[in-house]
C-alpha cells in the first residue's frame, strides 16, 4: 500500500508522524497549505500542531495561507489553539471568524486569483513551509493533489521547504483531473491557452525539488464537506427566476441556446440555482467555475453539463460515494485546476462566464457587499467573487429580498461596505424578481432595483428615500440617512419603520 502511494523509494525514509511533523514549524513562520472550499487540506499535520501548542503552552503564533476556505482540523483547531497570526485569502470557519471580528487574527480578505501572484511576486514575503496533501507521489517525486488545487503549485515552487500529507482516504484514481499550468512572471508571461472550459494545457502533477521535502505524513481523514439542507420556497422562487432571465436573453438572442460557461457562487441560493438548471430546458451547458459541489453531479448525470472545470471537488459525504462509484465517466468530465486559472480574469473574459453569486446586500444603486455583516462583521471574504463579477459576459447577484425573518431589508441606501461596486454589477435577482441594471444611469438603476427587488415591507420606505433625492445630481444620498436603516436595525432589532 505504501509503496502504491509513495513510488519514489527515497521519500520511504522521510516518512513521520504528524506530530515530528508539525516540529518543523516554528513562531513567526508562514505556513501555505493546499485547500479550498473546504476539499483538498491537511488535516494531519495542523491538528499535531495544535495538540502540541496546547501542551505546550507556547505561545506559537503562524501566519496560514490556503486556497479558500478549509476545515476544521485546520482553521479551527489553529484558531482555538490561538496559533493563527495573520490569516488570508478566504475562511468560513466559525472560532477562526470570530477571531478575525475580535481582532485577535489580522485577515487579509483577496481575491482569489490573486494569491498566486502575490506569493510569486515576493509580496507576501517569503513562505517557511507548504503542508500540502496528496493522493500519490509518483517515481519521480511528483505530487499528485487531492480533491483541490487552489495555490499549491505555486505555494510549492515558492515555500522553502514542503511536508506531504498523502491522505488515503481519496481514491487515486483522481489522478489524471488535475491539469497544472503555471504562468511565468511579467514581462515574460504568455497568454493562458484556454479557449474553452474543455482544454487541457498542463501537467497532471506537480513538480518538486526532492531535497525540498522534508516530511511525508500519512493520513486517512475525509474532507469535512457538509451536505446542503433542502432547498427553501425563497431560494427556489430565486431560481426560478434566475432561469427566466436566462432563457429571455437566449430569447432576445443575447446568449446562445446553450447559455456561455457558468459560474455559480457558495451557499444555499448557489446550490438552489444548480439544482434549477437540472430541470430546466437547457441542455449542452458547460461550466466555468471554482467549485465542483455536489448538484454539479447531478447535471452531469441528467447530461446537461458537457464540462465542467473548477478548482476543488467539494463533495458530501453522500456525493463522494456517488463520484467513486462512477469516477472514470465523471473524470472524463470535470478538470481541477489551480485557483488563478480557475479565476483568471483573461480566461473568465475570454470564456464569456456568466457569473451567478449571492449578496449579503445591495443598495440602490447596485453596488454589492458579499462580506460584511453590518459593515463591521466579516462573514466568510471576498473568495472569488469580484474576479468573475468584473470579468463576466453578465454578472448576476442573488439575495432573499430581506433577512432575519424580514427585519433586514437586504437592499438598503447604501451598503454598509462594498465589495462590488455598480459598474461591474449588471443584474439582481431576488425571490421578488430581477432588475436588469445594463446600460442604466444610477436613477434609472434605483427606480429598476426598488420596483423589482424589493420586498412590500421596505418598498415605500425606499422609495421616499430616493424620492427625497431625486434630480438632485448623478448619485444622490443624504448622509445622515443613508446608514440610518442599519444604525436602527443595531439599535432596535429592526430596519421596520415603528
Ligand atoms: N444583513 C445582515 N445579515 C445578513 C444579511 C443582511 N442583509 N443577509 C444575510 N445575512 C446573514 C444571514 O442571516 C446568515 O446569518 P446566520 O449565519 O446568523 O444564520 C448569514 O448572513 C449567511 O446568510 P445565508 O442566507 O445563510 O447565506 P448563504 O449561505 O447563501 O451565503 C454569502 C451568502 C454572501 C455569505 C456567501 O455567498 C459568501 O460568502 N459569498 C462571498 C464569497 C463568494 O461569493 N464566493 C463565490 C465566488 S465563486
Amino acid at each position: 500500500m505504501m509503496t502504491e502511494r509513495i513510488q519514489k523509494k527515497e521519500y520511504l525514509n522521510k516518512i513521520m508522524t504528524a506530530m515530528e511533523a508539525a516540529s518543523l514549524i516554528k513562531d513567526g513562520m508562514t505556513i501555505a497549505t493546499s485547500g479550498f472550499t473546504p476539499a483538498g487540506y491537511p488535516k494531519e499535520v495542523p491538528k499535531a500542531l495544535a495538540e502540541r501548542i496546547k501542551r505546550e503552552g507556547t505561545g506559537l503564533k503562524i501566519n496560514l495561507f490556503t486556497g479558500a476556505s478549509v476545515g476544521d482540523e485546520l482553521d479551527g483547531e489553529l484558531a482555538r489553539a490561538g496559533a493563527i497570526k495573520r490569516r488570508l485569502p478566504y475562511q468560513t470557519q466559525k472560532d477562526c471568524r470570530d477571531k478575525i471580528n475580535c481582532g485577535e487574527i489580522d485577515y487579509i480578505d483577496m481575491h482569489l486569483s490573486h494569491v498566486s501572484d502575490f506569493v510569486r511576486y515576493g509580496f507576501l514575503g517569503k513562505v517557511d513551509i507548504a503542508i500540502i496533501e496528496a493522493i500519490a507521489i509518483t517515481e519521480e517525486g511528483y505530487i499528485i493533489p487531492s480533491t483541490s488545487l487552489g495555490n499549491t503549485p505555486a505555494f510549492v515552487e515558492n515555500a522553502e521547504a514542503v511536508i506531504i500529507e498523502v491522505n488515503t482516504r481519496h481514491p487515486k484514481e483522481l489522478q489524471g483531473m488535475h491539469d497544472i499550468y503555471q504562468p511565468l512572471k511579467p514581462p515574460n508571461r504568455k497568454p493562458i491557452p484556454i479557449i474553452s472550459p474543455k482544454d487541457r494545457i498542463g501537467d497532471t502533477f506537480i513538480k518538486v525539488k526532492p531535497d525540498k521535502v522534508k516530511a511525508i505524513v500519512l493520513s486517512d481523514i475525509p474532507d469535512s464537506v457538509k451536505s446542503f439542507p433542502s432547498i427553501d420556497e425563497t431560494s427556489q422562487q430565486m431560481a426560478d427566476n434566475l432561469i427566466g432571465f436566462l432563457e429571455n436573453e437566449v430569447k432576445k438572442g443575447r446568449l446562445p441556446e446553450n447559455l456561455l460557461p457558468l459560474q455559480s457562487g457558495v451557499g444555499s441560493v448557489a446550490n438552489a440555482v444548480l439544482g434549477g438548471l437540472v430541470k430546466s430546458k437547457f441542455c449542452n451547458l458547460s461550466i466555468y467555475s471554482e467549485v465542483i459541489q455536489d448538484s454539479v453531479l447531478d447535471l452531469i448525470d441528467s447530461g446537461k453539463v458537457n464540462i465542467a472545470s473548477g478548482s476543488s471537488l467539494t463533495l458530501s459525504p453522500k456525493g463522494m460515494e456517488r463520484f467513486c462509484n462512477n469516477i472514470k465517466e465523471y473524470k472524463s468530465k470535470i478538470i481541477l485546476r489551480p485557483q488563478e486559472i480557475s479565476n483568471s480574469p483573461e480566461v473568465i473574459r475570454r470564456l464569456g462566464v456568466i457569473s451567478m453569486n449571492t449578496a449579503i446586500e445591495v443598495d440602490i444603486y447596485g453596488n454589492v457587499n458579499s462580506t460584511n455583516i453590518m459593515g463591521t462583521k466579516m462573514m466568510n471574504g471576498i473568495g472569488g467573487s469580484g474576479d468573475f463579477t468584473r470579468n463576466a459576459f453578465i454578472s448576476i447577484f442573488t439575495t432573499p429580498s430581506t433577512a432575519k425573518a424580514g427585519s433586514i431589508s437586504s437592499i438598503v441606501p447604501l451598503v454598509s461596505h462594498c465589495d462590488h461596486t455598480e459598474h461591474d454589477v449588471q443584474i439582481i435577482i431576488t425571490e421578488q424578481g430581477v432588475a436588469d441594471l445594463r446600460g442604466l444611469s444610477p436613477k434609472e438603476k434605483a427606480k429598476a432595483i426598488i420596483d423589482n427587488c424589493v420586498h412590500s415591507s421596505y418598498k415605500d420606505m425606499l422609495r421616499e428615500y430616493f424620492n427625497k433625492q431625486m434630480n438632485k445630481c448623478h448619485i444622490s444620498h443624504r448622509l445622515d440617512e443613508a446608514l440610518s436603516w442599519h444604525y436602527k436595525f443595531l439599535q432596535t432589532g429592526t430596519m421596520k419603520n415603528s
